[in-house]
């Protein structure tokens, strides 16, 4: 049945009903990571301030995590998986190259009228993913997607390069995204990407550039490479803009801004985007201390804490940011 795409004058756009998140069970402190790497407990949390991660087990896979986020989610909206029409999983640590995960997903949940596909913009995927679901249902092509970010970054990570293996954690975040014609939900979205940059963050092994062979294994290629310092100066000036011009295209001084929910990547990233928007840090949600950066699943878990530790309140505006590999960064603008 095709719904109208304004109710009186109330547009149609979209709304997340519920969320849910995932974190796998063991815990990777810093003090695990000083046994394993030339670190210190002092420097993680001094440059960074990750204190600990979580890890996936041996036989948990980005689709295993992603199931778990989105059964949670599902059942807080009160929706039968056979109701969503559509999945799709942000990712850049997929169970396979192919089949996508949101097939492995879709088949887990038993979502069987879904279509699913991955979409790849690293930590950005999620608003990525987000962008594309508001999209089509404001177009009135949808009325309920999952919009999924999973990731198992652990077995991407490479142990033996401190500077990034002290980063990075695995976890999943969904968000079941709907049709409203209510006065909230998804106000605004933007997502930008520039590849010019695309060396500071890559895996360079293992595609079409780089096939697998004895010496993209012996060069380490399958793992994460990061230009960290570069990126972190990137980070902060793209953040910074994306959030102020968020503000500014809507209309909407800082000040109302109730609840700022930011990739983790970084707390010196947070902090500087934060008070360049002149927000106290009360109104910054933060939980990287414990996850770390779990690129893509990063965001729906935050805004998934920040909910259920009633931190987000009806009618409060929140702002969402992502910064990542590619490079892609994105924001958000949401009344709750
Ligand atoms: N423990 C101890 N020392 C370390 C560690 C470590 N784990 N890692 C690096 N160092 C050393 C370096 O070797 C260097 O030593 P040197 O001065 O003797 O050469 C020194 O610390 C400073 O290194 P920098 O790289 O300059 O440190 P910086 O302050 O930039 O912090 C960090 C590094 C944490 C990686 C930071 O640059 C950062 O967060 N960057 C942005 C990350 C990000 O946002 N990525 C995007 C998303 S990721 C994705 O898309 C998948």
């Amino acid at each position: 049945m095709i719904s109208p795409i304004t109710r009186g004058c109330r547009l149609r756009r979209s709304r997340i009903a519920a969320l849910g998140s995932y974190l796998p069970e063991k815990i990777l402190s810093n003090a695990d990571l000083e046994a394993m790497v030339d670190t210190s407990d002092a420097w993680i949390t001094e440059r960074t301030g990750i204190k600990e991660r979580r890890i996936a087990g041996e036989g948990q896979a980005t689709s295993d995590l992603a199931y778990e986020a989105s059964r949670v989610a599902l059942a807080r909206a009160g929706i039968d998986a056979a109701d969503i029409e559509m999945i799709i999983v942000a990712t850049i640590t997929g169970d396979m190259p192919f089949p996508s995960t949101a097939c492995f997903l879709q088949n887990k949940l038993g979502a069987v009228r879904a279509v699913g596909f991955d979409i790849n913009a690293t930590c950005s995927g999620f608003l990525y993913a987000l962008y594309i679901a508001d999209g089509l249902i404001r177009a009135n092509v949808h009325d309920k997607i999952l919009v999924v970010g999973a990731e198992v970054l652990s077995k991407v990570t490479d142990w033996q390069d401190r500077s990034t293996c002290v980063l990075f954690g695995d976890g999943a975040g969904a968000a079941v995204v709907e049709a409203t014609y209510e006065d909230r939900g998804l106000l605004s979205i933007s997502i930008n990407s520039d590849g010019s940059m695309w060396e500071l963050i890559n895996i360079p092994g293992g595609g079409s550039r780089n096939p697998v062979s004895p010496e993209t294994i012996r060069e380490r290629m399958h793992y994460i490479r990061m230009k960290g310092n570069e990126t972190f100066k990137v980070a902060v000036r793209t953040l910074e803009d994306v959030a102020l011009k968020m503000l500014a295209d809507n209309g909407l001084a800082s000040s109302q801004i109730s609840l700022l929910i930011p990739h983790q990547a970084n707390l010196r990233i947070i902090q500087a985007t934060a008070e360049r928007l002149n927000l106290p840090m009360e109104k910054v949600f933060v939980n990287l201390e414990r996850y770390g950066n779990t690129s893509a699943a990063s965001i729906p878990i935050a805004l998934d804490e920040a909910v259920r530790s009633g931190r987000v309140r009806e009618g409060d505006y929140l702002l969402l940011e992502a910064f990542g590999g590619g490079l892609t960064w994105a924001a958000a603008l949401m009344k709750w």
